[in-house]
This record gives structure tokens, C-alpha cells and sequence, in this order.
């Protein structure tokens, strides 16, 4: 074990782990949407988890990085909230927030981050563009609304873990990006009705499960 120091406290830490899941298990909270700790090579796409490391020059994403001796890290200072708040702004710009009529209401990462960080769920300086189709419902048993989907890929991670191959996976570009399935063409039967593992780990309310009357 090796000593870190976080926000003043000190930390033992196994040298060589990944400093975000080093924090969150030693309960100082990183805002972060895309990491999985099963991830060999974590994405960093939702850009929330910034820390500040003695020695480096500007913030960094503390999924990326590895714990050493004696490193020094600061969670809370303004450049980092400043990268954390602008994130989440754009991750909030194209995003349908309509949280009654939302399953993950009360219990969503995007709601918890926003009260943290002190952001309305409705910024206003960055406006609002949402994707045309709030559902895509050519799954037999699963919705995805990409107007709610915050792309951290955590869904096809895990559909891979469970299955070997995942049964979606990111489609389009840009703006356009969405979670798309393609098990129904290559499973049969379709695992899930009862596997349910993608909408048990979305962070959001993303991925949802058809209703009668859908
Ligand atoms: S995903 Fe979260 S923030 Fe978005 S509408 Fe649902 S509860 Fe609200
Ligand atoms: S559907 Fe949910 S788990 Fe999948 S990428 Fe979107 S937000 Fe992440
Ligand atoms: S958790 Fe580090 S960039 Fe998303």
C-alpha cells in the first residue's frame, strides 16, 4: 500500500489504481458519469471527473489516472468546478430534462451531480437542442431515448460482460451519436426481457422497459 493525500487527507491507496474508484471508495465524491471499473481503458467522455495533481499543470481526469506515492490531489478548487459546471452544461444542452415523467427521477447520477455541483437542471447559457426522436422502440422489449442518454457507453459494457458480445453499441456521430441495439438481428431469442442489466446500470433514465402499452 502507498500514502496519497486527497483534499488534505490521507489516503492509503494500492499503488498503480485508478485514482477516481480510489476517492469514491474512500468516500470523497468525484462527480463522473462514463466509469466503469471494469473498463481496462475508461473512455472519459462524460469530462466530469477533474482533480488537480501537484506537479501537473492544468486539471485532469482522475479516471485516467493512475495512484503513485505521495501524489497530491485536490478535488475542490475553481478550475475544477469551472470544468465540472461546464460539462455538465453541455451534457445538460442536449438533454431532455423532464424529470417527472422520467423513471430515473429521485434516483438519477444526472440529478445528484447537478444538486452537487449547484447547477440547475436547466441552464440557460448554453440553450437547449434536442435529437428529433425522444424514442427509439424497435427493440421488442426495450426503449432508448437518446434525449436522455448522456453516451457513456456504460450499457454496452455491461451487455458485453453478460453476454460476450454486446447486443448495441454506438451509432452515428456527433450531435447524432445514439445507443443503438442490433440484438434482435443476431440473438434469438433476445436475452432481454430478463437480463435487464443495461437498465439497471444506466445512469440516467435512457433505457427503459416496454409497457403494454408501448
Ligand atoms: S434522466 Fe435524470 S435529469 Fe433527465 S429527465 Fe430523467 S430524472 Fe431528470
Ligand atoms: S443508454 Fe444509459 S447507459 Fe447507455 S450510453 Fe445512454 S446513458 Fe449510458
Ligand atoms: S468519469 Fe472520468 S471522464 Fe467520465
Amino acid at each position: 500500500m502507498i500514502k496519497i493525500t486527497v483534499d488534505n487527507r490521507e489516503i492509503q491507496a494500492k499503488e498503480g489504481a485508478n485514482l477516481l474508484k480510489t476517492c469514491l471508495e474512500n468516500e470523497i465524491f468525484i462527480p463522473n458519469l462514463c466509469y466503469l471499473d471494469t473498463l481496462a481503458h475508461p473512455p472519459a467522455s462524460c469530462r466530469l471527473c477533474f482533480v488537480e495533481i501537484e506537479g501537473h499543470h492544468q486539471p485532469v481526469p482522475s479516471c485516467q489516472m493512475e495512484v503513485v506515492e505521495n501524489m497530491m490531489v485536490k478535488t475542490d478548487t475553481p478550475a475544477v468546478r469551472q470544468l465540472q459546471r461546464t460539462a455538465l452544461e453541455l451534457l445538460l444542452s442536449v438533454h431532455h430534462v423532464d424529470c417527472g415523467h422520467c423513471p430515473a427521477n429521485k434516483k438519477c447520477d444526472l440529478q445528484n451531480i447537478a444538486r452537487f455541483l449547484k447547477v440547475g437542471l436547466k441552464p440557460k447559457r448554453l440553450g437547449t437542442f434536442l435529437k428529433n426522436q425522444e424514442t427509439m422502440d424497435d427493440h421488442p422489449f426495450l426503449n432508448h431515448h437518446p434525449n436522455r442518454c448522456v453516451l457513456c457507453g456504460k450499457c454496452i459494457q455491461v451487455c458485453r460482460e453478460t453476454h460476450g458480445t454486446p447486443l448495441m453499441d454506438f451509432a452515428d456521430r456527433g450531435f447524432k451519436t445514439v445507443i443503438r441495439f442490433y440484438g434482435q438481428q443476431t440473438a434469438n431469442p433476445v436475452p432481454c426481457e430478463e437480463c435487464r442489466s443495461c437498465i439497471s446500470i444506466c445512469p440516467v433514465g435512457a433505457l427503459t422497459l416496454k409497457t403494454p402499452k408501448d
